[in-house]
């Protein structure tokens, strides 16, 4: 511990865990036997927290992702290029707000997260907490009084090329991402693999401990705290296929490198401000389970479509009555022939992001998810709905705001 403390006007410690109702409103089968599970739950990350609190899961997260608002004075959009039964049409709507002016909340916000992500982490478990030069300090100080300064592993540097050009000033290129371990004698890491060079171990790989493979750019590079894109393509261009439109997506190298590193095979990972949810892709896409968190619409939408979209088995909850569905008047769903086929007017049916048909329970018996993109195809009228499914119950759509509306079918 350094025995220096953070204070600010009105500091108070957090408030004890509170609980919460949550009911889960879709599961969505997985289509890839080798991907992990995925749950994503709409609510305030704090109250997301104390669910999983509430369930029992005290020290059984493994790795914890933050990226949260970094104060930067925006009202993030999200913009999707849809097509549409005339051509394309462009979609905007705003993901969330990042108010610079409110750093007293924020400061109090992050200190009460950081109080249950520490209970909630196992033994083994990490932090890691990404914010640029606005509040990276003040995090740093709360985090070593959270987690203990002697716990720091890293303060890594991700060093980008896109945007942070000014006349008035150097160019502002860098994020700072936070990594602590919750307990050094437990903590799981894994050092990236090499090609072992010596004559004795040739054709072998061993734990790198001085240079990462770049098999990207055929080179290597140093393995530090310094994470420089141009080595280790962690560019995320503004044409780069990974894009969902989300605003501050990170690069999925990123995250894949973070999930390589400090999740255990099988283990569990958790991020209660997921915005698109790239932490949960990389972690499935290795077999991990991950728990996301957040309480825009906009955001779920995002991750619940990149989800689908890698073949995870995708289960969507809602806190205290978050993600609030509209009621559809009439049926506006064919059922017959092993189909279910959408009747609802082009203009509406162009506005969807997702669609199905679904048991009483809310899993998905026919799914089609556009979430994560909607530039590629126009979306599909007709769904095939296998008979030994289950008893069909409600039509569900997702429109591209990421509201969801609920009707009956074949009433
Ligand atoms: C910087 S973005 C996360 C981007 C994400 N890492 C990605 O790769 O797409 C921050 C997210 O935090 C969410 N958020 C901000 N404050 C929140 C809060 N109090 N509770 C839940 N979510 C919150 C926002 O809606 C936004 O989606």
């Amino acid at each position: 511990m350094t025995g220096v403390r953070l204070t600010w006007p009105g500091r108070h410690a957090p408030e004890p865990p509170q609980k919460h109702g949550l009911e889960t409103l879709l599961t969505v089968p997985e289509t890839r036997a080798d991907v992990g599970a995925a749950r994503l739950i709409a609510g305030q990350a704090i109250a997301v927290l104390d669910r999983l609190l509430q369930e029992g899961r005290a020290g059984q997260v493994d790795l914890v992702y933050l990226d949260p608002p970094f104060g930067a004075g925006v009202s993030w959009p999200r913009r999707r290029d849809v097509q549409t039964a005339d051509g394309q049409a462009t979609h905007n709507v705003v993901a969330y707000e990042d108010p610079a002016d409110d750093l007293v909340d924020w400061l109090q916000h992050l200190e009460t997260v950081l109080d249950r992500v520490h209970r909630l982490l196992s033994p083994r478990g990490s932090v890691y907490v990404h914010l640029d030069f606005r509040r990276a300090p003040h995090a740093r100080l709360l985090l070593d009084e959270r987690f203990g300064a002697d716990n720091l592993r890293n303060e890594i540097v991700w060093a980008y090329g896109l945007g942070g050009s000014s006349k008035d000033r150097f160019g502002r290129k860098h994020d700072v991402i936070q990594f602590y371990a919750k307990d050094p004698r437990h903590t799981y890491f894994q050092a990236p693999l090499q090609k072992a060079t010596s004559q004795r171990m040739k054709g072998q790989s061993k734990r790198a401990t001085d240079v990462w493979q770049t098999p990207h750019q055929g080179h290597d590079a140093a393995i530090t705290g310094a994470w420089p894109d141009s080595l280790i393509d962690l560019t995320l261009s503004n044409s780069d296929s990974q894009r969902t439109g989300y605003p501050t997506q990170k690069p999925i190298a990123l995250l894949d490198r973070i999930v390589h590193a400090s999740l255990p095979p099988g283990g569990l990972a958790l991020d209660p401000m997921a915005g698109s949810g790239t932490l949960g892709v990389a972690a499935v896409r290795v077999g991990g389970h991950v728990i996301l968190g957040d309480r825009s619409e906009v955001a779920l939408d995002a991750s619940r479509g990149r989800l689908v979209g890698v073949g995870a088995r995708v289960q969507v909850d809602a806190l205290d009555g978050a993600l609030a569905t509209i009621k559809q008047q009439g049926t506006h769903v064919r059922l017959a022939d092993g189909q279910a086929t959408l009747a609802l007017p082009d203009a509406q049916v162009d506005a969807l992001s997702a669609w199905g048909i679904l048991d009483a329970q809310g899993r998905a018996l026919a799914w089609w998810d556009g979430g994560d993109q909607r530039t590629r195809e126009r979306v599909p009228m007709t769904l095939p709905l296998p008979l030994r499914a289950g008893k069909p119950e409600r039509l569900l759509t997702i429109d591209t705001a990421g509201k969801w509306s609920v009707g009956n079918v074949g009433a």
